[in-house]
């Protein structure tokens, strides 16, 4: 695809990129073309755009994966019906039986499930590995090994990986390096531009921004890992309709300055926490105490809207905090406008229990939203007691 927007800014492409006014009738916004079809000019006449089924390709999502496609500075971007549609994909698309994937010790809890409930099954091995300690990534790779798996910075502890020393790591072993996007977004990070071979998001969380649709993403520059990618999607089927991918798109236009206010807010959220006497440990990589600050400051713009922290008191009291605050919401998910907060070893990492990947029990976790930062202070003061 060509890219008329390549030379500008991330801000002028979130908004122009594949967004070009629709050529039969101006409109400035990418109409919802809610169509499963697409006439054709006599038996494989395709017209303008070459549509022919939505399953296929739909002209929302091409705008959508137009836009995705520039703003983590990849070649190729396609959507998916949910961040796990977009796991699956890849995953199916890159292993066989008999192959290894090396997945983050702190993976998000669908993302290992995945790898251990489903594809193990198919005969596919994987080893849980702390990816911040380059060493034991090294040590953990086989001569079965496909895929080394990132999360940075990782859902729910915020831990911090050197994507460029991976994913030398990785094309060494003649691996591919898989890096899940999502916390950072392609505004606070480039993980194609360090050596990584494929970005996932899932688009439900920062790039949507709004907590009103699902969705997922793969982006490479690899034509023919694209190739693997799109058979599989359209074989299985797993895409998005095109009003989820129209509301998505519309996310993306204001993902830089949601994700500035986002990375502000949190600054404000970290200041508070770090200092509260019932606060054990605050993990942000924004604090230069946390392990992966320095790398962090290396290959991220700013630290994003994450944070987690542990309290004293054991799980009980991590629950009355969650429990108490009111303008943070008791629920899943993440990157939306509004605050909310969450037990992850009762509710998102649930099934990472009892298996190394298990969450700490006095862990709560924020995913600090842009209402007025004194606000979520006071809110989340309020519940700490
Ligand atoms: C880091 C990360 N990756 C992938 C996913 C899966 O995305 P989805 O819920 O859109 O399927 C999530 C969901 O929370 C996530 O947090």
């Amino acid at each position: 695809m060509t890219d008329s927007t390549a030379r500008h800014g991330f801000e002028t492409r979130a908004i122009h990129a594949g967004q070009e006014p629709d050529p039969h009738t101006g409109s400035v916004i990418v109409p919802i073309y809610q169509t499963s079809t697409f006439a054709q000019d006599g038996v494989g006449g395709l017209r303008a755009g070459g549509y022919e089924y939505s399953r296929t390709a739909n002209p929302t999502r091409t705008a959508l994966e137009e836009c995705l496609a520039s703003l983590e500075g990849g070649r190729h971007a396609l959507a998916f019906a949910s961040g796990m549609a977009a796991s699956d994909i890849a995953l199916r698309s890159l292993v066989r039986p008999g192959d290894h994937v090396i997945i983050p010790d702190d993976a998000y809890g669908g993302t290992f499930r995945l790898v251990d409930k489903v594809l193990s099954q198919w005969g596919v091995e994987h080893t849980p590995v702390h990816l911040s300690d380059v060493d034991a990534v090294r040590a953990a790779v086989r001569t079965e090994t496909k895929v080394i798996w990132v999360e940075t910075p990782t859902n729910p502890l915020l831990g911090i990986a050197d994507i460029a020393a991976l994913a030398g790591i990785a094309h060494d072993a003649e691996a591919r390096l898989v890096v899940d996007n999502t916390f950072a977004t392609p505004y606070l990070q480039s993980p194609l531009g360090l050596g990584a071979d494929i970005v996932l998001h899932s688009t439900t969380k920062y790039l949507g921004g709004h907590s009103d649709v699902v969705g997922g993403a793969l982006v490479t520059s690899d034509d023919e890992l694209h190739e693997k990618f799109a058979f599989l999607r359209n074989a299985a089927g797993s895409v998005p309709g095109p009003f989820d991918s129209w509301l998505t798109l519309r996310g993306l236009k204001t993902l830089a300055v949601r994700m500035d206010r986002h990375s502000d807010n949190a600054e404000r959220v970290v200041e508070a926490l770090v200092s509260h006497p019932k606060v054990t440990k605050v993990f942000y990589p924004g604090l230069v105490e946390h392990a992966g600050h320095e790398v962090a400051a290396k290959q991220m713009r700013r630290f994003g809207g994450m944070v987690s922290f542990t309290v004293s008191g054991g799980e009980q009291a991590a629950l009355d905090v969650c429990a108490g605050t009111k303008l943070f919401t008791l629920a899943e998910s993440l990157g939306g406008i509004e605050s909310l907060i969450e037990h992850p070893g009762k509710m998102t990492h649930a099934s990472t229990a009892g298996s190394a990947l298990q969450v700490p029990d006095d862990l709560v976790r924020l995913s600090v939203g842009i209402e007025s930062a004194d606000d979520l202070v006071e809110d989340l003061l309020v519940a700490l007691g």
